[in-house]
């Protein structure tokens, strides 16, 4: 369907401050369909022909619709729009004439002329015709909320033929103002309320005014209701900025644990300040989600912290089994199973001390190496350094990460320096220190991350894509599975070993718990 700006663009010669003015009707008229019980069309003239061109259309909350079918795009001309054509040429709201006939619903014709005024003040040209159509058929003897209602629409369609409605926006509501029907106040000129809904009432009896409303100065109430009777509160200012004929920004009032969202609006038919409007709706509720969301971080990091104490506690069971196995060999498995378990530990453990599901990844870095040369035989003392940052990280590049560094720092020092012992001849003199290097840098969404060790390089026939025990294949599932990598192994140029990998950093979905994208 066509927007209210394309449909004028292409049938009128509107300026487009006209079509922006129309714009401003269409996103606040909602209050004035309701306080109607009317459906409102915002008619067009369509160039020179006669004819009208419905660029709009609302439908009121409060009672049943005039139309059950849209009218936006309807060109109509002749006996049909004849009360538009009056409330155009003479800039007047037409009201008379008979109820007319939409198959079997009667309903009753108004026409609402839309002024926009010039910047200097002065009243402008009508530029459109706002029509304003009530359901007759469930017509009866107006209630006394019906009437008040009314009586203010009356108030605001003037308005619209004076070009003082909608009053400017604020910038920054967008969220949704209150409507008629979460509660209307009615105030006099002297800031005395005239008529309160029910629903109104119910909302200020939250914030604990238990009375009627009615003949209460509602600047006044504000401000006692905020706890501040002498300085101004913003929701008391608002009210009387509404009186003085201004249209202050919405504002929130909290009393007793309750939030109120009020909105007030001058009322000033032909140019003459007569009251306000103040529109109110009980928003505790929307408040304590916005609360909980909050919270719910503290949360995320209170998890963390119990699931790092968890796996703490899974590696002191393994190492308690470690100490009463006789078995070396099985011994020394527990005892891996307890470093690898500590090391997902870790990450955990900065996360339960980040807001965010993402880590300084370089301190976990060099924890877990430091915990790697402590594995190392006593004889050898290997040096361990970090070339470059790894930067924040995703907490689920983290976990993994750290399992494959854990992985390749234990086989440098293990494999790359084995005791003294173990060696054919003691090592020379001048033979360099012994030194394992991670070295990482981000380039073009990737994390390039080597470890490179000065030891004794691979073992001869050893098959760098598919060798090696357990280790190994944590290293190559975690790289290729859930980091979707690439892990390269192979001797250094000037002996050693080198791992190399690489990791996307950008996983094209989003981070499930934050739902933002991974780090560019
Ligand atoms: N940096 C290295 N220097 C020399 N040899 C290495 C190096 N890294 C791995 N290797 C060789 O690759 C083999 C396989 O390593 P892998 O980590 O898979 O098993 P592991 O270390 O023997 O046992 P674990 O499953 O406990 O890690 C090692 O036994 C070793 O011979
Ligand atoms: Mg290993």
């Amino acid at each position: 369907m066509s927007t209210l700006r394309d449909l004028a663009e292409e049938h009128t010669t509107l300026r487009p401050a006209d079509i922006d003015h129309l714009h401003r009707i269409a996103g606040d008229w909602q209050l004035l369909s309701d306080l109607s019980f009317a459906d409102l069309l915002l008619w067009v003239p369509v160039d020179g022909d006669g004819t009208f061109l419905c660029v709009a259309q609302v439908r009121p909350t409060t009672a049943p619709t005039a139309y059950l079918d849209d009218q936006v795009g309807r060109i109509v001309g002749g006996p049909e729009v004849a009360h538009l054509e009056v409330a155009h040429r003479q800039g007047r709201i037409w009201r008379e004439g008979d109820p007319v006939w939409y198959g079997d619903v009667p309903a009753r014709h108004e026409a609402i002329p839309v002024r926009l005024r010039t910047g200097d003040g002065e009243s402008g040209e009508v530029v459109a015709v706002v029509g304003r159509d009530t359901n007759l058929s469930t017509a009866r003897t107006p209630s006394q909320l019906e009437l008040n209602y009314l009586t203010t629409a009356d108030d605001l369609a003037q308005m619209i033929a004076d070009g003082t409605f909608p009053p400017p926006r604020h910038p920054g509501e967008t969220t949704s103002a209150p409507r008629v029907g979460d509660g209307l106040v009615r105030l006099d000129a002297n800031g005395k309320v005239t008529y309160a809904s029910p629903n109104a009432q119910s909302a200020y009896r939250r914030l604990g005014f238990a009375s009627h409303l009615v003949g209460e100065d509602l600047a006044k109430l504000h401000r006692r209701l905020a706890g501040d009777p002498l300085e101004g509160t913003d929701a008391g200012n608002a009210v009387l900025a509404a009186l003085r004929g201004e249209a202050p920004p919405r504002r929130e009032i909290d009393a007793r644990g309750a939030t109120m969202l009020t909105r007030a609006l001058p009322l000033m038919p032909a140019g003459v300040p007569i009251g306000a409007l103040v529109l109110v709706r009980d928003i505790t509720e929307v408040r304590r989600r916005d609360r909980a969301l909050i919270t719910k971080d503290a949360t995320i990091r209170e998890i963390h912290h119990r699931v790092k104490n968890n796996l703490q506690t899974v590696a002191a069971l393994l190492r308690l089994q470690a100490r009463r196995v006789a078995m070396p060999e099985a011994r020394v498995a527990l005892e891996e199973s307890v470093r690898r378990v500590a090391s997902i530990a870790l990450v955990h453990e900065t996360l339960s001390m980040s807001s965010d599901e993402a880590v300084e990844f370089d301190g976990i870095v060099d924890r877990v190496a430091s915990a790697a040369t402590e594995v190392a035989a006593t004889e050898v003392t290997v040096g361990m350094r970090r070339r470059g940052s790894f930067g924040v990280l995703p907490a689920e590049i983290a976990t993994s990460l750290v399992m494959v560094l854990n992985e390749l720092l234990l086989n440098a020092v293990e494999h790359g320096f084995p005791p003294a012992d173990e060696e054919a001849a003691p090592a020379p003199a001048d033979a360099p220190r012994p030194e394992v290097v991670v070295s990482v840098h981000r380039h073009r969404k990737q994390l390039h991350v080597s470890v490179t060790d000065n030891g004794r390089g691979l073992p001869e026939q050893f098959d760098a894509e598919r060798g090696g025990n357990l280790g190994l294949q944590i290293v190559r599932a975690l790289v290729t599975g859930e980091l979707r990598g690439t892990i390269e192994l192979r001797n250094g140029t000037t002996g050693g070993t080198e791992a190399v990998l690489v990791v996307p950093l950008a996983r094209g979905t989003t981070d499930r718990l934050t739902g933002r994208a991974g780090p560019p």
